[in-house]
Parts: structure tokens; sequence; C-alpha cells
């Protein structure tokens, strides 16, 4: 009988995968804690949190419990008109622990609608507002997602080349490493001075596919200072850094600014399943609160809200918000810390960055890029060592889901040793 590897080839267009050169997928048929296990029972380790949306595990019993309830009782029903439990009560306690500010929840399906939903609002704030500004502000290299709005909003890229003509247009603002902040936060208040800007977007501290580049919390408390002085709303695309990837649940919460607008996604569900979020401000939502209806915000989705999927970020939540999960973080954090401390200053080693659980290494090479040779390299030698990595080009890193043990992270480091050993030695 063939396998599922062997069928998949015949009938699956992978993403971000090019298919040519890349026939092989390895077909998993089992998740259990930090591992993921393949149809010949090999394991791999997920230092990656599958695309980064796993928190506290594969297959985590209580998620898993609380969907096959939530199943039973009401899989999914429609949300305009309609409303039921799961959906307000995750409402309810997102806003409970989102930064301040965030009064209202709209639900869709994943992160780059989550943005998208972002953008309308943002756009149509304004107008409704009877203002004319109508341009979004966006970080050079950024990355919010693939729909044809958060590319626009995004870097233009080789992920963006093919419809370049067909984005709208957006000001890009250099990425504020430590050596260009100012220039950075001077492009910013410039264009914001210039008048017709209607947001800001932004991945708080990290952005996290162009290579784990990240920045102080003091800068993104001067963006977001300026904004407010424009009267300019705020987007915090916390997609990947929410729900405790950078130490705190929020990037945001690392600065006392809040935004107006935050999307969240990925870890929403613990990774279990797809729920996108844009979260707002009570004056967004009454700026669409009219009997008018062409001032109403024409965006849904068919699974938006979906109960059993709300059902998974509640059981998640419960989770997250135990002691432990947080004491897991900072473990993380300081095991991260302590490795990146003894490799710093590797021969073949350009950068070692670390915000929280997020540890990135970029690797010395002629040509930092996407499309680096030495990314196939890299991720083949995990794979031999059973682990999950997707590197960015040259750029390695670790974020890992908060189940994590400390020998499966020493066993990651150990590896990583070792493949700078070899690339000193090629
Ligand atoms: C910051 C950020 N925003 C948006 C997205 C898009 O999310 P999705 O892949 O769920 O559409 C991603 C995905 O990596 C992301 O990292």
């Amino acid at each position: 009988m063939a396998t599922i590897k062997e069928r998949d080839r015949q009938v699956i267009w992978h993403p971000y995968t090019p298919m040519k050169v890349w026939p092989e997928a390895i077909a998993i048929v089992q998740g259990e804690g930090a591992y993921l296990i393949d149809e010949d029972g090999n394991k791999y380790l997920d230092a990656i949190s599958s695309w980064w949306v796993n928190l506290h595990g594969h297959s985590h019993p209580h998620i898993a419990q609380k969907v096959s309830e939530q199943l039973l009782q009401l899989e999914h029903c429609i949300f305009a008109g309609f409303t039921h439990e799961p959906a307000v009560r995750l409402a309810e306690r997102l806003l409970e622990i989102l930064p301040p500010g965030m009064e209202k929840i709209f639900y869709s399906d994943n992160g780059s609608t989550a943005v998208e939903a972002a953008i309308k609002m943002a756009i149509q704030y304004n107008s409704n507002k009877g203002r004319t500004s109508r341009k979004i502000v966006a970080l050079q290299n950024a990355y919010h997602g693939d729909t044809f709005g958060a590319m626009a909003v995004s870097g233009r890229s080789i992920f963006t080349d093919a419809f370049a003509d067909m984005l709208f247009d957006v000001s890009f603002i250099p990425f504020p490493s430590a050596e260009n902040e100012a220039a950075s936060i001077g492009a910013l208040e410039q264009l914001l001075q210039g008048g017709n800007i209607a947001a800001f977007i932004v991945e708080p501290l990290v952005q996290g596919s162009a290579g784990m580049q990240m920045y102080s919390p003091a800068v993104l408390e001067q963006f977001f200072g300026l904004c407010r002085k424009h009267n300019v709303l705020i987007i915090a695309d916390e997609v990947m850094t929410g729900f405790g990837r950078t130490g705190p649940l929020f990037a945001c919460n690392h600065i006392s600014t809040p935004p107006d607008i935050v999307c969240l996604s990925k870890g929403l569900t613990g990774g279990s399943m797809p729920l996108g979020v844009t979260a707002c401000t009570q004056d967004i939502f009454d700026a669409f609160y009219d009997e008018d209806r062409t001032r109403m915000l024409y965006h849904g989705h068919s699974f938006t809200a979906n109960p059993t999927i709300c059902a998974a970020a509640l059981a998640s939540m419960d989770l997250l918000l135990q002691p432990d999960c947080e004491d897991s973080r900072k473990r993380i954090a300081q095991t991260h810390a302590a490795f990146a401390a003894s490799i710093s200053n590797h021969g073949q080693i350009a950068a070692v960055r670390q915000t929280g659980t997020i540890l990135a290494i970029e690797l010395k090479t002629d040509n930092p890029s996407y499309h680096n040779g030495m990314r196939d390299q890299l991720y083949r030698f995990f794979i031999a060592k059973g682990i999950v990595m997707r590197p960015l080009g040259n750029i390695i890193y670790i974020i890992p889901p908060y189940c994590i043990t400390d020998a499966e992270l020493q066993y990651i480091y150990q590896c990583i040793e070792e493949l700078l050993l070899q690339l000193k030695t090629n």
C-alpha cells in the first residue's frame, strides 16, 4: 500500500514549498508534547512550535477534551444575528488579559484575516469620522500575512513580487535596529507630520518572518507615542508575539502606551485550530455604530467565531493562565540566555538575538537572504537530528512550545553547537 508521503505527492500542493525541488513531505501521524511522530515512528522535536502556533504541546488532553465536548454540544453556527457561549466567554476572557483599552472582539479565521479586518477597520474608521487620511505606515521587511491587504502592508520581497503592481501604496520606515533607531523614529515622525496617515501597523518587538529581527521596547514606546500625538491609529500585530512568546502575555505589555487595535491568531487556540481575533477600542467600535448601514464594517467569514474553535481557545487559555505556564516561559528565557551567552562569540555566528522564549542565531554568510542556499542544508541537518527547524535563510531560531523540558532544549543547543563545528570545518 502507498504511504501517506507517496499519496501526498499525487494530490497536494504545499504552502511555501518549491514543489519541484522539494517534493518530499514528512507524514506525521501523531503529536505528543513537544514531539511530532511520523508514519515510520520517527520522533521530531518541534523547536518552532509548528510555524509558531503551539503553546502547550501537541494533542494536549485538556484542549482535546474541551473540543470534543463542544463538538457534541454545538459544532458551528452562523455568527451574524446569532451568538453562543464559547465566543462570548472567549471575548470576555481575552479582554481581561489584552493590553488596556481593548473593548470589542472581532473574530476571523487566521492571522492574515485578523490583519485584513484591522486594516479595513482603520481605514473605514477614518472615513466614518469624516477624515480624509487613508495611508498606512509599516516597517520595512514586515510580514503581516498572505492575503492582499496583509501583503500590501508587508515589506516588498520575493513573497510579494508577483503582485507588486496590485498592492496598495504603503509608506515604509526603516527597521529600528540598534544602529538605526533614531532614523526609524525620525522617518515615522516625518510621515506623521506630513498628514494623510490613517494607521501605523507593526509587529511589536520581534519581526518574525524577517528573521526574528528584534528591537527595543523603548523604540516601540516612541512609535506609539508619536502615533498618539498625531491621532493616528496603532495596529499591533501580535499574531506571532501574542500569548507569552516575548515573556509577558503580549509584547505590548513591555510598554505603557497601548495600541488601538490588536491582531491575534497562532497561539490563540494553543496552536490546535485556526482562529483570528481583531480586538479594538470602544472609540473604533463607536465609529461604526450607526443607523446608516454604509457605515458598518462589511467583513465576515463563514466560520467566524466557530464554537468548537472558541472552545479550543478557552481551553488553551486555562493552561496559559496557570502559574506554571509563566514559570515555564521564564525557565525557557533563562535557559536561552545562558546558551546565547555561551555561543555569542563563535566565529560562525553573525548575531545572536533573544526576546523571551524566542532565540535567533544568525549564521555568517556572504549572501544573507531568505533563499540563501544554506537554508536547505540547515533544514536537513536538523531533520536528521530529529528536530523540526525552519530556518529563515541563514537564520536559525527556537520558538518552542512551553512544555519543552530543559533536557529537550539542551539537546537542540547541543545540535546547534555540532552544526557550528561542522560549518567551521567545512
Ligand atoms: C506577525 C504575523 N502576522 C500575520 C501572520 C499571518 O498569519 P497566518 O499565517 O495565520 O495567516 C503571521 C504569520 O506568520 C505573522 O507572523
